[in-house]
């Protein structure tokens, strides 16, 4: 079995799609063996109990620096084996201690796609510039705000004015290409 962290900061839809494609098979031979989570009470924090899937929850401001709560979650990673980190809306930037021990095996998905519409509000960023194709990116995480290299891509064509539709839609996009991805990555 192959070993995944995914570390989420909100409600965790893609948490549970990679969760729940551990558990049917959709994503081969692997489990997530820990949620990493940066805020109390969000909704993922549930998700991921009802998966029986062990929960590193901190509090970044009990922490002196970014890099001593990376050095508390590499450590709880090491003891676990951890083999790839999915980042799943963790709305924080990767620090030196996480991108030394586990660079090149941590991966992000970001609602667009990118080099466009980079940043925390990218599907509102979009759909109030006006495109008519929206989409999806999986990229490999380095110390850039959503900049390193693309792994996967999918266009998600909207030209409605819906915006909580074209959400519904490209989070369905994500849930499924991020259990792709991800069995892509583990074939490597
Ligand atoms: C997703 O849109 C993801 O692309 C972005 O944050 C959102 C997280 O949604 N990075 P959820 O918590 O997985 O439902």
């Amino acid at each position: 079995m192959r070993r995944l962290a995914v570390f989420a900061s909100g409600s965790g839809s893609n948490f549970e799609a990679i969760a729940a494609g551990c558990k049917s098979g959709a994503i081969r031979d692997a489990e997530v063996v820990l949620c990493v989570c940066d805020k109390a009470g969000a909704y993922v924090l549930e998700r991921a109990a009802r998966y029986g899937v062990d929960i590193l929850q901190f509090n970044p401001k009990e922490f002196s620096s970014k890099r001593d709560f990376e050095r508390m979650i590499a450590d709880r990673m090491d003891a676990l084996r951890v083999e790839l980190v999915c980042l799943a809306g963790y709305m924080r930037i990767i620090g030196d201690e996480l991108l030394e021990r586990y660079g090149g095996r941590i991966v992000n998905i970001h609602p667009a796609l990118l080099p466009a519409f980079k940043g925390a509000h990218a599907i509102k960023d979009a759909f109030e510039y006006g495109v008519k194709v929206y989409g999806v990116t999986i990229h490999e995480v380095d110390n850039t705000l959503d900049g390193g290299r693309i792994i996967s891509q999918v266009a998600v064509p909207y030209e409605g004015d819906d915006i909580e539709a074209l959400e519904e839609m490209i989070h369905k996009a994500e849930h499924k290409l991020y259990v792709e991805t991800i069995n892509r990555i583990l074939d490597k």
